[in-house]
């Protein structure tokens, strides 16, 4: 490393603790802590499961180190646990297994060890990292052992390089491990060396992480002294347990050179790989890694690495981070540092997944694009693909035709999946949302995208009408949904379908969200008129869940099971909570939902404003939902008490995904000037630019996107062209479109640093008075269309710190002031 580069990676390392220095244009990248959200989440920690290693934006490769602990869904986590190896695939943020995803074919580096005696096993190997040497930045990570040796990493979509750098110049070693993925799962599979050429092929079949399918990988080795010409190993061989039932009692066996384990359908505790040496103080390892087989593995390094050049590679990795940042320009010079630190940190970790493993598919035969690590949709139809679809429609088109795709081949849209297999399903199949989304604001730009929109919308249609085998991997129990209008409690499906029978009530409310979807799509695409009706009434259904008399903490009417048969409904009688209440999980078990103390089930359905396209349905688990909004004369919602008792009484879980919008649910009972102090209370409490900086698992940038719109000033309705409007925490921002070819600027007048608090001081500033778009004012404070978002004008946002006056304006006067709803005439052609 040149001494400027390490003075740059010092500078870095400082950036972590110190505020971070402001970037010269075109470095966005330096302005992106890779840091935040890897603390471990044990004993209550945050747990962000950030992925901090080398990767490009959507690149299949995912390096990085390996910790000894769990939970370390990442492989990484910044404390001091023994590093057991570099491995080459990771998933980001994501929940699971705690043992982690992938983590598979790691190298480790020895030193001073005669070849038949290294330490190449697990426990045996593993190294404690010198304190405070880990250093990331977007395309580059480095850490360095105890024992001096260091490790670098950079990377391009489906290969890479490792550098060793050893404290002497002397005979050193690398492991090559075949078995020890992050779960230690392996289930069989097969290492090569070829010493001719310093080449190792590796092959292992390995549980996935979410779900209970199997997978297989592959990879290739190929190892320098450096970049120049080659040179033959110093010694070479395999490593194997002399037996399973002593798994860390392994042998080395000189000048072998492979190894093979048959498939087996339990999990196989031997550990093998294999160990090579040079006799120089760097060792370069060049990978390339494939779900089709080993060949095509060292063709990727071939093809993506070809001359070895370390500079080229990061430089290039760098430079593609450095586009996907700059759609969101702002002022460095200008912003606060928190708040710039946090938005680059954030667009960075919202664009590593999906992963875009095209060309990798081993399943079927497709000229349409492949992305894996779709982990899951429940977690990104939010707020990752909303972003996308603002400032990267390139990158969505593509991972939207990975869904519909995904349909062509199985019937049903991939809900979850990780590793190339479907996990398991949360809630509705939320592909849904994702596809409806896309119909409505690139329909007129579906055909130069290479999006079929028949197809999508066919998709659409068959997730909404058809049911699988089993809808705890894809797709939904629309038997039941179809039959009934909600989803009953105890009922066998005559058909033989089957699945998690639980969650009735949010599963109900996201099914309604994926009709809305539909009926969105089939708008935005000209479908006939009766489909139109079909998917929009079946989008109201999930009223069907509600139960009027139910009771609890002073609200009454909740969301709740019930049974097939009994008229009007037989409701379970399980309205306490500690029953329904997941134990383990609190506080802020109950998830908020809803309109007032006197709504009739059906009247729900007239009056509730949000219900249709908010995301407040429900949760993974079983919840009541508090009923939120009293309605005025109008069918309006003009009570705040729901959400402020929600949030008072510390339900609010900052962490999961269904609770996203709710700080922004105000705006629905036309107080904007809430949501902007809630938000304000909910990013400052939760967020920051540690290592605990994210409140839950970042979930493949869920979290990510979230603090993004936060920041912005912005929050997606699903399945629309609606996106509310808050109070940025920035003076101007510009955002860039790729396939709209337009710069959009959005300036904030009177913008008041003073309000970048949890608690904005009283006048301060933080009430946006005043839309202006393109010069004109805008007929509502509290929502803007798509096209005005990405249309390339400008969109001025006036600030003001009269709080009673913006109580008073709410959204404003004029009949569309409030954010569209279905059942009030919204979200018209
Ligand atoms: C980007 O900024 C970092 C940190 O300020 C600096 O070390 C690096 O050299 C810069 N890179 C470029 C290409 O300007
Ligand atoms: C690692 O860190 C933990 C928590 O900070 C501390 O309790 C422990 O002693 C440390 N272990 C080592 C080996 O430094
Ligand atoms: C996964 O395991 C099953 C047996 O449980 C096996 O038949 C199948 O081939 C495996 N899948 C892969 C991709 O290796
Ligand atoms: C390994 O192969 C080399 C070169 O053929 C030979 O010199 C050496 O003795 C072999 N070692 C063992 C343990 O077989
Ligand atoms: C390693 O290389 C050095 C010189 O570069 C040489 O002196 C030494 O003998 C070599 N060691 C072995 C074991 O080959
Ligand atoms: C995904 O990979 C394919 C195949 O290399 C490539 O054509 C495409 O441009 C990639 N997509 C993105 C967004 O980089
Ligand atoms: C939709 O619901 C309305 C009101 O209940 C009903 O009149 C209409 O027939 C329904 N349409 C379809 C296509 O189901």
């Amino acid at each position: 490393m040149q001494p400027s580069q390490r003075l740059s990676r010092l500078l870095l390392l400082i950036s972590l603790i110190a505020p971070l220095p402001c970037a010269a244009d075109g470095n966005l990248t330096s302005l992106a802590n890779l840091f935040i959200g890897t603390a471990s989440g044990r004993n209550g920690g945050s747990g962000g499961n950030a992925f901090p290693g080398a990767a490009v934006p959507h690149g299949m490769a995912k390096v990085g180190i390996d910790v000894d602990t769990a939970p370390r869904q990442a492989g990484y986590i910044h404390d001091n646990s023994s590093i057991t190896g570099i491995s080459l695939m990771h998933d980001e943020g994501t929940g699971g297994n705690t043992n982690g995803g992938y983590g598979i074919f790691p190298l480790f580096p020895l030193a001073n060890c005669a070849f038949s005696s290294c330490p190449v096993g697990l426990d045996a190997r593993k190294a404690l990292r010198a304190a405070n040497v880990d250093v990331a930045s977007p395309g580059y990570f480095a850490t360095q052992f105890v024992n001096g040796i260091k490790i670098e990493t950079t990377s391009t979509r489906r290969a890479g390089l490792i550098r060793f750098t050893y404290p002497l110049a002397q005979v050193n070693h690398v492991v090559i491990d075949l078995t020890n993925d992050l779960q230690r799962s392996f289930e069989g599979g097969s290492i090569s060396i070829s010493p001719s050429d310093q080449t190792i092929k590796l092959g292992g079949t390995f549980l996935q992480s979410y779900g209970t399918d199997n997978y297989t990988a592959f990879a290739c080795y190929n190892f320098k002294t450096s970049a120049g010409a080659s040179t033959p190993f110093t010694s070479f061989g395999t490593f194997q347990s002399t037996s399973t039932s002593t798994p860390a009692n392994i042998a080395v066996s000189v000048n072998s050179t492979s190894l093979s384990f048959p498939f087996t359908s339990s999990v196989n505790r031997v550990q093998a790989g294999g160990l090579v040496s040079f006799n120089s103080s760097t060792i370069l390892a060049r990978f390339g890694i494939s779900f089709i087989n080993a060949e095509q593995a060292c063709a990727n390094a071939d093809a993506e690495v070809p001359t070895w050049d370390w500079d080229a590679v990061q430089t290039s990795s760098r430079n593609q981070w450095e586009d996907v940042l700059s759609r969101v320009q702002i002022d460095t010079q200008v912003e606060d540092v928190t708040v710039t630190e946090l938005l680059y940190s954030s667009l960075y970790r919202a664009s590593l997944v999906p992963a875009n493993v095209t060309g990798e598919n081993p399943y079927w035969d497709s000229p349409f694009p492949f992305y894996d690590a779709l982990f899951c949709s429940w977690d990104t139809f939010r707020t990752v693909h909303p972003l996308l679809s603002l400032t990267s429609p390139r990158e969505w088109s593509e991972i939207v035709n990975t869904y519909i795709d995904g349909w062509r081949h199985t019937g049903f849209l991939p809900e979850c999946r990780a590793n190339t297999k479907a996990g398991y399903v949360q809630g509705g199949s939320d592909g849904m949302p994702i596809l409806g989304d896309f119909a409505v604001k690139y329909a007129t730009h579906a055909e130069s995208l290479g999006v079929p929109t028949d197809d999508l919308y066919q998709a659409l249609r068959d997730t909404a009408e058809n049911t699988p085998p089993d809808w705890y991997r894809v797709g939904r129990q629309n038997t039941a949904w179809k039959a009934f209008g909600f989803i009953p409690t105890a009922w066998v499906d005559p058909s033989g379908s089957t699945g998690l029978p639980t969650r009735e009530a949010s599963r109900a409310y996201e099914y309604a969200l994926g009709d809305f979807a539909v009926r969105q799509a089939g708008l935005a695409l000209q479908k006939p008129a009766a489909d139109i009706t079909t998917y929009a009434n079946r989008s109201m259904n999930f009223v069907n869940m509600w139960d009027a008399s139910l009771t609890h903490d002073g609200f009454t009417g909740f969301a709740q099971r019930r049974f097939q048969v009994g008229y009007p409904f037989i409701f379970l009688q399980t309205p306490a909570r500690p029953s329904i209440r997941p134990p383990t999980r609190a506080p802020g078990a109950l998830t908020i939902m809803l309109a007032s103390t006197n709504v009739s089930p059906m009247g729900l359905g007239n009056r509730v404003s949000h219900l249709i396209h908010s995301v407040v349905l429900g949760n993974e688990f079983l919840r009541p939902a508090l009923d939120v909004y009293a309605c005025d004369a109008n069918g309006r919602p003009d009570n705040v008490r729901g959400p402020n008792h929600y949030f008072d009484k510390g339900y609010f879980q900052a962490g999961n995904e269904p609770s996203f919008e709710i700080p922004w649910v105000y705006h629905y009972a036309n107080r904007p000037d809430l949501s902007a102090l809630r938000v304000r209370q909910i990013v400052y409490k939760n967020f920051n630019t540690g290592i605990g900086g994210i409140p839950g698992n970042d979930d493949s940038g869920a979290m990510a996107a979230l603090l993004t719109f936060h920041l912005l000033g912005l929050y997606p309705v699903p399945s629309s062209k609606q996106l509310l409007i808050g109070s940025p925490f920035l003076s101007s921002f510009t955002l860039s479109n790729n396939v709209f070819n337009t710069k959009t600027h959005f300036i904030v007048r009177n913008f008041d640093k003073t309000t970048l608090t949890g608690t904005p001081p009283a006048g301060s500033r933080i009430f946006v008075k005043t839309v202006r778009i393109n010069g004109k004012a805008s007929e509502s404070l509290c929502w803007i269309n798509f096209e005005d978002v990405v249309g390339g004008g400008e969109v001025e946002i006036e600030v003001d710190s009269d709080a009673s006056a913006a109580a008073a304006a709410g959204c404003g006067p004029a009949p569309n002031a409030l954010p569209d709803s279905l059942e009030t005439g919204g979200f018209a052609a």
